[in-house]
């Protein structure tokens, strides 16, 4: 689509999400005038802040006025004095759900110049890619408080699994797997959980059936989370639920240097939606305002932006670019052992396109 422009819908959200989301527009407007295409940014005022002042987090019809724009791209939303269940279902849940994004893809690698908790370790490593269901599974809001205040007093959350559900994000993990390694791990924990995972793993054997060319293995998320550790040199593809897919990033992006690097996609395949793209961290209220924040994370979550808008050498550009500056180790934030700003990195990476 180069020439033309790609409308974008932008939502910085509370603390450190709006300084990252400065430094991934500056970059990716840098990559657009470099690749000749346009990005129109609109900005929406959605978080915390509008929460406290309004009561809510987005407006009523805040999916509708999205709904027409090619991708979105969200910083972090939460900030204290808000509960958390407040912030992610008044906007982030919602928006995954509304736009069938059912998709969250969370690419993991130790880019140049980091030093990983797995010392010895080099990038051919260290390079894999977490396919979390994003539409189901463990969050739901099924259940209740039942007996408040009695000593009887008992909670009770029901996870949702469905057979259209699994089947689309299992399929979706092979089919990645066809273009990478040619290797799916499907985490489960059906020896504990006996009704949603053995469901689970019935349809992932029944799906690998159809991929006699693509390598498939089960295992354990306990065991699962401990090669990730380990062994990450055997793990590609991790196809995995929603809960189980969240907990994993997060140490995945613990061992390639930390949160302030990993990016992640909400997708809607079918591309009847707009797909949404942030980094996997979220609004850390202890560094907010410092403008320390690591903003590749961002600008990552905006080169799978380019990648799905099908700006494909505009996101290598973007992701070349992030290597250049880290590989040359001088313009480093605080969480990568320097002493650089957001903005001083994010403009380092946006002169190196
Ligand atoms: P967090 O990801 O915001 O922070 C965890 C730790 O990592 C903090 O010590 C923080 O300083 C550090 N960190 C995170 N991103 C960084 C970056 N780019 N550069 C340098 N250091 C970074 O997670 P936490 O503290 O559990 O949650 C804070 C708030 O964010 C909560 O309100 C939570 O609900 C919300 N949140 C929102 C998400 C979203 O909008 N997608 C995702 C995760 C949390
Ligand atoms: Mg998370």
């Amino acid at each position: 689509m180069s020439g033309g422009g790609h409308r974008i819908a932008s939502i910085p959200g509370d603390g450190i999400g709006v300084d990252v989301t400065v430094e991934a527009r500056k970059v990716l407007d840098r990559a657009a005038t470099a690749f000749g295409f346009g990005l129109e940014w609109t900005e929406f005022d959605w978080s915390c802040e509008r929460y406290a002042t309004i009561g809510a987090m987005m407006p009523e019809d805040g999916i509708e006025q999205l709904r027409p724009f090619d991708a979105v791209l969200l910083g972090a939303v939460g900030f204290p004095g808000v509960p958390d269940h407040v912030s992610l279902w008044g906007l982030l849940i919602p928006v995954r759900r509304a736009f069938a994004q059912y998709v969250n893809l969370r690419p993991v690698r130790l880019l140049p110049g980091t030093t990983s908790v797995l010392a010895g370790r080099s990038a051919e490593d260290l390079e894999m890619v977490i396919v979390r269901e994003n539409s189901e599974g463990e969050y739901s809001t099924l259940g209740g408080r039942h007996n408040v205040g009695q000593p009887g007093e008992f909670a009770l959350q029901e996870a949702v699994f469905t057979r259209t559900g699994v089947e689309r994000i299992i399929r979706y993990a092979f089919e990645l797997a066809r273009t990478r390694a040619g290797r799916v791990c499907s985490a489960t924990k059906s020896n504990g959980i006996i009704h949603t995972m053995p469901f689970w793993d019935e349809i992932f054997a029944e799906i690998a059936a159809g991929y006699p060319d693509v390598q498939a293995e089960q295992m354990h998320i306990d065991a699962l989370a401990a090669r990730m550790v380990q062994q990450p040199d055997r793990l590609d593809v991790i196809v995995a639920s929603n809960l189980f897919g969240d907990i994993l990033s997060d140490l995945a992006a613990a061992v390639t240097g930390g949160l302030g690097m990993a990016p992640s996609g909400n997708i809607n395949p079918e591309r009847q939606y707009p797909s949404m793209f942030e980094a996997v961290h979220g609004s850390a209220p202890d560094i907010a305002g410092q403008g320390i924040a690591n903003p590749v994370a961002q600008v990552l979550a905006g080169a799978m932006m380019l990648e799905q808008l099908g700006e494909a050498e505009a996101a290598q550009a973007v992701r070349v670019a992030v290597e250049k500056v880290l590989g040359e180790g001088a313009v480093r934030t605080p969480d990568l052992g320097g002493s650089a700003t957001t903005a001083e990195l994010g403009s380092a990476i946006a002169a190196a396109i």
